[in-house]
């Protein structure tokens, strides 16, 4: 199994935001195909997907597709899952990873699928992560399976910018929740950890270790922060860079219908006025565009 990523070069790029971007070239019905599923830790599998090469195929680190977990009607919906990793397996197919956890019948069903099992899905989708031209220190903040999407865009600015300084601090209740930490490190990235049991890192939550940097981050040139995990560390992340004034990206999640803003059941609060739809308008948001305690009641 190949594991160098190929994030598409533009795809890493500030193209057009999921708002402008043409529905008919940028998002495709696939039917994958299962190439391994694993167990990466007690209930957390790595999913491999063959997918047909299409030219105008352009994956970006925070976007995600939606996938049928059954054959039948019963789940009826598509769910929605992060794309953890791209790359090549030949001349006309590509490897889209994932990780997930199982928590209901459809990841029940996912985790159930071997080599060769058919899968149909639709995207990418969304607005994925803001890479600014010039970027300077990074610092990212996973809470749990965040790091499922953080390590695509920490591959990808890896990629793109050798030598970049990229900090990330992976946040989980014990040391079973601590996935990609010496993947992350062979690619270069200072890896900090938390765990809220102790059991490896330091003892507390990935917000913790964000609090203690932000001073020192602050100080330094063109940093961004990006965060994705649940929505209570999101809105504390949110706390913390404003606090210091330093610019955020965030990526939530919310239950998804169509996945395309057609359905309007995952808005989440905007703070100036009305609401954003995480399919479509995110999922990764400017921190500072989501009313947090308004959102926080909603989802
Ligand atoms: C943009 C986006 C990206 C995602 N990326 C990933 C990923 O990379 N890996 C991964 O494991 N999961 C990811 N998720 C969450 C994933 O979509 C859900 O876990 C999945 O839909 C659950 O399906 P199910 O049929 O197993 O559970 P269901 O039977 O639908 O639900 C089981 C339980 O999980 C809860 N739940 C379901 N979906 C969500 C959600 N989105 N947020 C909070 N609670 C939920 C339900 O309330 C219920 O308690 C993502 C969600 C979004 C919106
Ligand atoms: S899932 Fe339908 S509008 Fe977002």
């Amino acid at each position: 199994m190949k594991t160098e990523s190929s994030w598409n070069s533009s795809s890493s790029a500030n193209r057009p935001d999921a708002t402008s971007k043409s529905l008919e070239t940028r998002i495709f019905q696939f039917t994958g195909e299962v190439v391994e599923n694993r167990l990466v830790s007690s209930s957390t599998h790595r999913i491999d997907l063959s997918i047909p090469h299409r030219d105008s195929l352009r994956v970006k680190p925070g976007e995600f597709f939606m996938i049928r977990t059954g054959p039948f009607l019963d789940p009826l919906l598509r769910r929605p899952f992060s794309v953890h990793s791209m790359g090549r397996l030949g001349a006309r197919v590509e490897r889209l990873s994932i990780l997930f956890r199982v928590v209901g019948q459809g990841t029940q069903l996912m985790a159930t699928w071997r080599k060769g099992q058919p899968v149909d899905m639709v995207g990418p989708l969304g607005r994925g992560y803001r890479i600014p031209e010039d970027l300077g220190t990074v610092a990212m903040v996973a809470g749990g399976l965040g790091i499922a999407s953080l390590f695509g865009l920490a591959q990808s600015i890896l990629q793109r910018k050798k030598g970049a300084d990229v900090r990330i601090c992976i946040g989980g209740n014990s040391k079973t929740d601590i996935l990609m930490k010496p993947e992350l490190e062979s690619m270069g990235a200072k890896v900090n950890v938390t765990t809220e049991d102790g059991s490896i890192g330091m003892r507390g939550v990935a917000t913790d270790w964000l609090e203690a940097e932000s001073l020192q981050l602050a100080s330094e040139r063109d940093t961004v922060v990006y965060a994705c995990g649940p929505l209570g560390m999101l809105a504390k992340v949110n706390t913390v860079t404003e606090r210091f004034s330093i610019p955020c990206q965030v990526s939530l999640e919310a239950r998804m219908a169509c996945g395309v803003g057609s359905c309007l059941g995952c808005a989440v609060k905007a703070r100036d006025q009305g609401y954003h739809m995480v399919c479509k308008d995110g999922p990764v948001f400017d921190a500072d565009e989501i009313d947090w305690e308004r959102t926080k009641r909603l989802i």
